[in-house]
């Protein structure tokens, strides 16, 4: 295994405030967001608006690696270079979403079971010969009567541990993605147990598997109440719940924690990581940074809606996002 070159680029990765930009989404999940905005659902349009996104003006002083999907990592771009060039010319990192998905599980009503791990090894390799340095895998915990299951939550945690073996044996550095959805209506104490218990046994597969934890980043959900829950907690409370839950459960040889946005509003995502750091950031050992894709994106997408001539004004708005993201891991954030 390639030990320090992991660990390097893991570092990397967190480095100098930086975080990711996430434009992984998936063919049928982009379709959702692009029909939302009146946007034609197709390859070209796809590949139009992710060559916008990456062409970003100064997109490399805030982001540190960007992930992208197995339909963006092929595509070559107008210019005749691909995606992986054109992000590796600006000092950003490329990576690659390498899950197949989130799938209904047997038995488990309500839950969900990430897929992908039959023929992955072939796969990494592949997208190292792309140019890929890192590798992300998304696992699915729903709140809701009776759920999350041990059942789920293991198995979740027991797939999420083979990928990130198999990603380190590929010299790829795994992005380690559990994520507790923020949707239904329970508290910010309940998202905690929950994240706890997912947290706890995520790191025990991942040792079982022989995971070296100096060269993954874990990418998880902050700790929320969910979306309806009649409590919405201030800021400065949930930067301190999610702190503690972490601190309990995740190993300090981990470099770097990158939160997902998961549906929360641009403004809250970024308030919520500067009042983590301005607070925490000297006390924690790892980096608190984020890996977004709504919380960055949504403006951008919003204005360009499939216009070419918005391309200046999406631009804009997603170099500030990105911008935001980074002065928030400085506690610098300003709404
Ligand atoms: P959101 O920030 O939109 O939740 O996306 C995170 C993600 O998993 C994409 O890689």
């Amino acid at each position: 295994m390639k030990t320090q070159e992991l660990i390097n680029t893991a570092r990397t990765l967190v480095a100098n405030d930086k975080g990711f930009l996430a434009i992984d989404e998936s063919t049928p999940t982009c379709k959702k967001r692009f029909a939302k905005l009146g946007i034609p659902q197709n390859e070209e349009t796809r590949y139009i608006y992710r060559e916008m996104i990456v062409s970003t003006p100064g997109l490399s002083e805030s982001i540190s690696g960007a992930i992208l999907y197995d339909e963006t990592i092929r595509q070559q771009k107008s210019d005749g270079g691909s995606f992986v060039k054109a992000l590796t010319d600006v000092g950003i990192i490329p990576g690659i979403k390498v899950d197949t998905g989130a799938k209904a599980m047997a038995g488990h009503p309500g839950e969900k079971i990430t897929e992908g791990l039959d023929g992955l090894r072939g796969r990494l390799a592949e997208y190292v010969q792309m140019g890929a340095r890192f590798a992300k895998w998304r696992a699915v915990i729903t709140i809701g009567d009776s759920i999350p299951s041990r059942g789920c939550i293991e198995a979740n945690a027991q797939a999420l541990a083979r990928y990130a073996a198999l990603s380190q044996e590929a010299g790829l550095v795994p992005i380690v993605e559990p994520e507790v959805l923020m949707d239904g209506d329970h508290t910010l104490e309940h998202c905690c147990e929950v994240t706890e218990e997912t947290l706890r046994m995520v790191f025990d597969q991942l040792y079982r598997q022989r995971v070296m934890l100096e060269g993954i980043i874990l990418k998880p959900n902050m700790v929320l109440p969910g979306l309806t829950c009649p409590q919405q907690n201030s800021v400065e409370e949930v930067a301190a719940v999610t702190v503690a839950c972490f601190s309990r459960a995740v190993p300090a040889a981990v470099p770097g924690v990158a939160f997902l946005s998961g549906g929360q509003s641009s403004e809250l995502a970024s308030a919520r990581l500067n009042a983590m750091n301005i607070k925490f950031k000297s006390q924690v050992p790892w980096e608190l940074s984020f890996s977004f894709a709504r919380a960055i994106q949504q403006p951008a997408m919003g204005i360009w809606g499939g216009d070419s001539t918005n391309n200046v004004a999406a631009q804009d708005a997603l170099y500030h996002r990105a911008k935001c993201n980074r002065d928030a891991r400085r506690g610098e954030y300003n709404a």
